[in-house]
């Protein structure tokens, strides 16, 4: 069940963090540097609160969110914007077509914050959460084919450990995947505070973080395939971009940040050399130029406010405007 929220009637600031508060705002502003004249993708439209931010400079944003609550909420949050703003229900992986789809070649900039927004994590029914009982199924897209539960009811001991250790980073993760494989036996898994209990039977609460957080990171990944989507849309969106234009990635765990920190080297890097080469040689994937050589973070006063901003690390690259082989990165 899709759970809904009523949206405010205006976009005063009384009202507008309900859903999701927009993480390093004024960092994303200067990384896009929004204008009039300006188009923008907003692939992670959440509660629209960074689309707000590049409307009111005066950019025109497509917005995009594969969970359609988000989509109704900030389409109603954001319709004073009616000539500058559409929204789309799509996944990012899907953005080229989206674009074609409205006819639109390139952009002046995309932004990406990665993950699941507040409201979708404080929303029982939508299953992301062990602080809260709801059905085991943490699909942004409430449509797509895999649910959480399915994951840990159906997948193999294997398939479990390798997806709490790989995108949960989880030490117990084969102990874990061996009890919750035994524990299915006997009634399978339904709820997020079953299986919250039985990672913590497993593994008992040490500090002041959940046993599962871990558990629950890894399944939200694998059931959304957050890690394939995002390599595969760092590949085509160079090519969607005006020369000049931006692309600014906001991450929140290692996992995220390595794979744009690698994607955006690659593609940045102007000449190659390897030690069978008698010198360097340009770079042909080099169609980008670092903005921030490393990734920038919230500042105290906004990690004190909104502590979900202090794992967030924002990556900035500039689209080349000359062809690569003339360009100097
Ligand atoms: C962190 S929230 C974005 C919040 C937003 N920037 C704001 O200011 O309210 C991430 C949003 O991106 C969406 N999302 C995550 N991965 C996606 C994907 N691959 N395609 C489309 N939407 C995605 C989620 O459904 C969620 O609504």
């Amino acid at each position: 069940m899709i759970a809904t929220m009523e949206p405010p009637h205006s976009t005063t600031q009384s009202h507008a963090y309900e859903y999701h508060a927009p993480v390093l705002p004024q960092e994303v502003l200067e990384a896009l540097l929004p204008a009039e004249g300006k188009l923008f993708v907003d692939c992670t439209l959440g509660g629209g609160g960074h689309s707000e931010l590049l409307l009111n400079a005066g950019a025109s944003v497509v917005g995009l969110d594969q969970d359609p609550n988000a989509v109704e909420y900030a389409s109603a949050r954001l319709s004073v914007f009616a000539r500058q703003f559409r929204a789309v229900r799509s996944n990012f992986g899907e953005v080229r077509s989206v674009l074609a789809g409205l006819g639109i070649e390139a952009v002046d900039g995309f932004l990406l914050d990665l993950g699941v927004s507040s409201h979708q994590l404080d929303t029982a029914a939508r299953g992301f959460s062990f602080q809260a009982d709801g059905p085991l199924d943490m699909r942004m897209n409430p449509q797509g084919p895999v649910t959480a539960a399915d994951l840990v009811n159906t997948a193999g001991a294997s398939q479990l450990e390798r997806i709490f250790k790989e995108y949960g980073e989880e030490p117990q993760a084969r102990r874990i995947a061996a009890r919750l494989v035994k524990d299915r036996l006997v009634r399978p898994f339904r709820t997020t505070l079953e299986l919250a209990a039985a990672v913590e039977a497993v593994s008992p609460r040490r500090g002041r973080t959940h046993p599962a957080t871990k558990v629950f990171q890894g399944l939200r990944i694998a059931v959304n395939r957050e890690l394939e989507v995002l390599e595969q849309v760092l590949e085509h969106l160079g090519g969607l971009l005006n020369p000049g234009g931006r692309l600014a990635v906001i991450t929140f765990h290692s996992l995220e940040d390595r794979i744009v920190k690698q994607a955006f080297l690659r593609r940045s890097t102007p000449t190659l050399d390897r030690p069978e080469w008698t010198g360097p040689r340009e770079n042909p994937e080099c169609i980008f130029r670092k903005i921030t050589t490393k990734p920038l973070v919230a500042k105290e006063l906004e990690q004190r406010v909104n502590p979900r901003s202090r794992s967030a690390k924002l990556r900035v690259v500039e689209r080349l405007g000359l062809p690569h082989r003339l360009a100097r990165c």
